[in-house]
């Protein structure tokens, strides 16, 4: 038998399929995501059970369930490289929450950031249940996460700053787990943060960054002619069209760093440093940019979105291709607790 090359890392990241994707999630998530799947043995899956906690609509989570994994697949995920499927698509993921929840430590969760956060608005409202409106799926939302993480045997979790505390409660819970029940029974994790967080941050129309929660968003796949109303509609100052003015203070300009080759953006630049350009241009140029760029992938998410598109067979054999593998750390785990 020819030798097999060694495995590589494994890289696992969850995406919650609660709003359509936009372009600071493209270049902040997706882009850099598609990068690592150069050097690890990649694992992407959409976090549909995590978004339970805050969607109460079928037809939501239906819906931007496939509309996660059609953007990721457009955006040139090839699912025969990479894993890509849905986490209710494989149930050990519950069967392992459940061992987790009862080597993790109550308190851990009671300082969770989005947990105390919710209790922190209680407060702020004046109301004496600071639990008020807090689910058990908020609670135990790390504890799930850290199942995702360890059913993969993940080496490296890329996530964003905001989820790093969930990945090294991963680690902590494995460590935990680990010591009760022996070394190496579970792999220890480790978080990877974007490189270049700062450059990397996109702003929205509204020049705060770009976030599904303040409504600011250009989604990554909003038709053309809804694309130039929203490119129009970014915030800018009102230095007329003569004088000169700083690109950098502007959020087209930051979002026109992302999507314009070398050259148009020294040309830019220098056409706004001298003066003679106004935002108006600009913005013109920007949708141009983000256009060509997003068309031919905007044709094929329409495609993938169609009900009788091959997306689901591709979930189906991401699925398959991710049950096999947790099996194998569930029977792991289940041999370690002395179930049978
Ligand atoms: P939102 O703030 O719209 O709810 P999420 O929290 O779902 O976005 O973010 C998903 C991923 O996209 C994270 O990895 C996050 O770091 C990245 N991301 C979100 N917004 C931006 C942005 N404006 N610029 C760069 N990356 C972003
Ligand atoms: N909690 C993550 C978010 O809100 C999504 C997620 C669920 C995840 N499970 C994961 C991310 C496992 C990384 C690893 O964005």
């Amino acid at each position: 038998m020819a030798t097999q090359s060694p495995a590589r890392p494994v890289s696992l990241t969850g995406i919650k399929p609660t709003g359509d994707p936009h372009l600071g999630n493209l270049i902040g998530a997706i882009r850099p995501a598609l990068q690592l799947a150069d050097s690890y043995d990649a694992m992407y899956f959409i976090a549909d059970y995590h978004a339970l906690t805050v969607l109460r609509d079928p037809e939501q989570m239906r819906y931007y369930t496939r509309s996660v994994a059609a953007t990721w697949i457009a955006a040139g995920l090839d699912t025969n490289r990479i894993t890509m499927y849905r986490q209710s698509d494989v149930p050990e993921t519950f069967e392992l929450h459940w061992v987790l929840s009862c080597v993790s430590a109550k308190g851990l969760m009671n300082r969770a950031h989005a947990y105390k956060a919710a209790r922190d608005k209680n407060a702020e409202a004046g109301k004496s249940d600071l639990d008020a409106g807090v689910n058990m799926g908020l609670y135990n939302y790390p504890v799930l996460m850290a199942a995702d993480i360890l059913l993969m045997d993940s080496d490296v979790v890329p996530v964003g700053k905001d989820q790093s505390q969930h990945v090294e409660y991963a680690a902590d819970i494995a460590g935990t787990f680990n010591h009760l029940f022996g070394e190496d029974k579970l792999k220890v994790p480790r978080l990877v943060l974007p490189e270049d967080d700062a450059a990397k941050t996109l702003p929205g129309i509204d020049g705060r960054k770009m976030s599904k929660s303040y409504g600011n968003t250009i989604p990554l796949f909003a038709p053309e002619n809804q694309l130039k109303k929203l490119v129009r509609r970014i915030a800018t100052d009102s230095t007329p069209v003569e004088e000169p003015k700083d690109p950098d203070s502007s959020s087209a300009f930051q979002l026109y760093e992302q999507f314009a080759s070398p050259e148009q953006l020294a040309e830019t630049r220098k056409r706004l440093e001298a003066g003679g350009m106004g935002w108006g241009d600009l913005k013109n140029q920007l949708f141009e940019v983000i256009n060509d760029q997003i068309g031919p992938l905007r044709a094929r998410y329409e495609e993938l979105m169609a009900p009788d598109s091959d997306l689901d067979a591709l979930l189906d054999a991401g699925a398959e291709r991710a049950r096999a593998r947790a099996r194998v750390v569930v029977d792991r785990v289940r041999e370690a607790v002395g179930i049978v």
